[in-house]
């Protein structure tokens, strides 16, 4: 199926509490190019992305996110997700182009999770230094630092009905069911993994006491070596490490994570395997909790499972 509805998260608004702590860790460290200032506001790009932004950082007194937005394909596509989400008795708000930056109208509403989400189809592109026309296979020179990440990869939320999650995504919005993370004993979803293309995810909910916590934003390399070598960089500038380089179990990732200077968690991804609508929904139940999330040392961790913002 080619991709013609919900495209993938193209825009995360992080809470920090410090702008130039974060500016450093988004720019100088994660490697991500500011393109935009104002008075609490920070916009970042990856690299390979050709969007304008896909991070906003929002500086105030604590940790969290703000609101996550999907890309859709067309602005058709709004009003389509809009009659979809009115016909479940979902409030919609209209947001105007231009309201939020380099960017065409938007509209929001309320997840049952209680996660503030956007749906917008246009935005301003800056490209990534190569071009449409002979774009060559690399940008130019100092495009790409840092830790390297060429994109905004997925977002993991936390709350508390994460089963109506998952029916608003696979119904509404046409996710596929990828993954989940199941109680071995009373079978209750602890963690659901949905893809709207051919990643193993785009979003996922973790179950959770509190609603509208943040778990993380990840951000994707090409392979396990720049996860290494992601790993040798976060150690150089002394970033809090969560969980050092390892494999997920779930959507067999390679993967680190580690906390910005707010306390967010990030991430960096490569190699979950290619997704397609006709895989069945793969289940890892709490036996097997350790390999599901870490699978090269089979051990949970508990600051993992239980720090959010
Ligand atoms: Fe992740």
């Amino acid at each position: 199926m080619a991709i013609r509805g919900i495209l993938r998260p193209g825009e995360v608004c992080i809470r920090v509490m410090d702008k130039e702590k974060a500016r450093r860790h988004y720019g100088e460290i994660m490697g991500l190019h500011e393109v935009l200032e104002e008075d609490d506001k920070l916009y970042f790009k990856c690299w390979d992305e050709w969007d304008h932004h896909s991070v906003v950082l929002r500086v105030t007194d604590r940790p969290g996110m703000d609101y996550l937005a999907f890309k859709v394909y067309s602005d058709a596509g709004l009003d389509d997700l809009e009659a979809k989400l009115k016909g479940r008795d979902y409030e919609v708000e209209h947001i105007e182009a231009g309201v939020y930056p380099k960017s065409g109208r938007r509209i929001q509403f309320t997840l049952p999770t209680g996660h503030t989400m956007q749906f917008y189809a246009e935005k301003e592109q800056l490209g990534n230094t190569m071009g449409a026309h002979n774009p060559g296979v690399i940008p130019d020179d100092g495009v790409v630092r840092g830790v390297e990440t060429p994109g905004l990869d997925h977002i993991l939320l936390g709350g508390q009905d994460i089963d109506a999650c998952l029916e608003l995504f696979t119904e509404l919005f046409d996710f596929d069911f990828v993954e989940q993370l199941i109680d071995a004993e009373s079978k209750m979803k602890l963690a659901v993994f949905l893809s709207c293309s051919n990643k193993p995810h785009d979003i996922a909910f973790v179950r959770q006491p509190e609603d509208n916590k943040f778990h993380h934003a990840s951000f994707r390399l090409e392979n396990a070596a720049d996860v290494v070598k992601a790993a040798d960089r976060l150690g150089k500038y002394r970033v809090p490490i969560d969980v050092g380089p390892n494999r997920h179990g779930v959507t067999r990732g390679a993967t680190i994570y580690f906390f910005d200077p707010s306390g967010n968690r990030n991430e960096v991804f490569a190699e979950g395997y290619v997704h397609y609508p006709d895989i069945p929904t793969l289940t890892w139940d709490t036996d097997e909790l350790g390999a599901a999330t870490f699978s090269q040392d089979f051990t949970p961790r508990q600051s993992f499972l239980e720090v959010l913002t």
